[in-house]
């Protein structure tokens, strides 16, 4: 089972988890229910998913205990504001089915408005009043992390777009010195090139293992939480099945010196 990491609140996250974008309502619903029964107990999902209902309808025929999940969700940017805030935490536990939300992010910081600081007060609102047990944010990068930092605030987690191809090494180093944890959406590159890469192949065949559990492994070994998303039963068992090998240190600064395009889309600061 993936390893527990605990968040500057004392919530425990566990380190892999399953994403669900771009899955809808019934997708969701049936990847949710067959990952509970292979051993996921973390779901990533979002407002802007349009499948927070087919999460929860998923880990309600799942059977799991609630107190055994962990729910992550993320909130559009017409709701940065205090209030803003609540009424969407409200609209989420609702669409999801269930009393409180593990971690709650805000998705963009959308810098062209600058709401993004009264967001995140909105957050500790409802992290007061037990809606919410753990606060972060996604796809920030370091100058929008400083700016919450000079209102006092600190996120828990920075969930932004990472793999071997865009390592996003400012945003890491930013969060380790903030103490934020980094979690990696889209950790296997969007099913792309990533997995073809010739040292990433290599690895695979040294560990007897898939590209992709070679690069999640990377994540793990990193201290990064991450989500792959996967429909498809048997890719979901092999995401899961990382944690019987350790890469050597000379294998992860293999992987550590990927060349990739860092570029990464402003439509990931400023949402869609
Ligand atoms: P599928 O859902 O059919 O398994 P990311 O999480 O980086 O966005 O990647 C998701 C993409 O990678 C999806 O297209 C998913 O397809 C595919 N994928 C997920 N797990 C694996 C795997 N173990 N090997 C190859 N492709 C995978």
């Amino acid at each position: 089972a993936p390893p527990l990491l605990r968040l500057r609140s004392g919530t425990l996250i566990p380190q892999l988890g399953l994403g669900t974008w771009p899955l809808d309502d019934d997708g969701a619903a049936s990847a949710v229910e067959t990952a509970v029964s292979l051993g996921y107990r973390h779901f990533d999902t979002a407002e802007n998913y349009r499948n927070e209902r087919g999460v929860g309808e998923g880990l309600r025929r799942s059977g799991l205990d609630r107190s055994e999940a962990f729910i992550t969700t993320k909130f559009n940017k017409e709701w940065h504001s205090v209030d803003g805030v609540r009424q969407t935490a409200e609209a989420s536990l609702q669409r999801l089915g269930t009393d409180y939300i593990d971690l709650l992010l805000i998705h963009w910081p959308n810098p062209g408005q600058d709401r993004y600081v009264e967001a995140f007060r909105g957050l500790r609102a409802v992290q007061d009043d037990g809606l919410v047990r753990a606060v972060g944010v996604s796809n920030f990068k370091p100058a929008h992390l400083q700016k919450l930092r000079g209102a006092g605030l600190v996120p828990e987690i920075n969930q932004v777009q990472l793999d071997p191809y865009h390592p996003r090494r400012d945003v890491r180093r930013a969060n380790a010195g903030l103490g934020i944890v980094t979690e990696a959406w889209s950790p296997l590159g969007r099913g792309g090139k990533l997995l073809s890469d010739p040292v990433i192949q290599g690895l695979a065949g040294k560990y007897g293992k898939t590209p992709a559990q070679i690069v999640l492994r990377w994540d793990i070994q990193s201290g990064v939480v991450t989500i792959p998303k996967s429909g498809n039963p048997a890719r979901m068992a092999q995401n899961l099945d990382i944690f019987d090998i350790e890469l050597e240190p000379a294998d992860m600064a293999a992987l550590d010196g990927l060349e990739g395009d860092e570029q990464i889309s402003d439509s990931d600061v400023f949402g869609h």
